[in-house]
């Protein structure tokens, strides 16, 4: 579905500035999930109706239908869930602060692709500090942030070598600074601004929306998502956040 979208938007696109590429984008994210999700909705009731229909009928009829509702059920929910992540990503700036545990989420996302890194014997570490304060944060965000973060990573590396997710204070102790850290190739320096912008992207198969995604859970967060190569090779990539949330009026 992204990748219709981006293949249907890339040639309006082409001739509008970022900003307004972010803002199509999210206009067009919201108002299709808005749009499916009426139908939807409908649906999920007549399909109850339909159910209590067939419980009057003969047994076998019931038996048959009862495998066939199961998948139309299954499907409508997975239906709804997309739409929900849809609407997710078109309004990241709605987003709500509580403590989070950072070591937690890190901990998590880097179980649950795991079996994805050790599927191409990539090996993910963990490096967050064990005494850091609570971040003001949405938690169901910020493991999207990282979980797309962590994607690329895997995808950077191909095969065969590691990864390093880790989260740390500034020397101010204001900042908490969350990074992954791969074995890759790492990125061209001349692209490290671009790659956030929607549409990028350097795989046959990609959206070109992962970063930009991560750019704008961070700026909600009132914080910023930054690249670099590390001298010792391989991308990293940054998330600053500020541990006290974003304050009012930061933009
Ligand atoms: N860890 C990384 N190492 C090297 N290049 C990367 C890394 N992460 C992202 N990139 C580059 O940035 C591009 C955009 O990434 P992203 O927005 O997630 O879109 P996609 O993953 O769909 O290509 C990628 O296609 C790739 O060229
Ligand atoms: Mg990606």
């Amino acid at each position: 579905m992204e990748q219709i979208l981006a293949r249907t938007l890339e040639q309006e696109v082409g001739k509008v500035s970022v900003q307004e590429k972010q803002l199509l984008l999210s206009r067009l994210l919201a108002r299709l999930a808005h749009e499916i999700r009426n139908p939807l909705s409908s649906l999920g009731i007549h399909v109850q109706l339909l159910e209590e229909d067939i419980a009057r009928s003969a047994p076998q009829i019931q038996e048959r239908s009862t495998v066939r509702f199961e998948i139309i059920r299954g499907e409508l929910q997975r239906l709804d869930n997309l739409v929900k992540q849809f609407l997710n990503l078109a309004g990241p700036s709605s987003v709500s602060l509580q403590p989070v545990d950072v070591s937690r989420v890190t901990g998590h996302v880097c179980k649950l692709l795991h079996p994805e890194a050790a599927a191409r014997n990539i090996e993910i570490a963990l490096t967050t500090a064990s005494d850091l304060p609570a971040l003001a944060a949405d938690p169901v965000q910020l493991t999207q942030a990282l979980v797309n973060l962590v994607l690329n990573a895997i995808q950077a590396v191909v095969r065969d070598g590691h990864i390093e997710v880790g989260a740390r204070l500034d020397d101010t102790g204001g900042w908490m600074l969350i990074s992954v850290h791969d074995s890759g190739p790492g990125v061209p320096v001349e692209r490290q601004s671009v790659i956030f912008e929607p549409f990028v992207t350097t795989k046959d198969e990609g959206s070109g929306l992962g970063l930009w995604i991560v750019q704008q859970i961070a700026l909600a967060h009132g914080g910023t998502v930054g690249t670099a190569n590390a001298p010792a090779g391989g991308a990293v990539f940054t998330l600053q956040l500020p541990v006290r949330g974003k304050e009012p009026g930061d933009g």
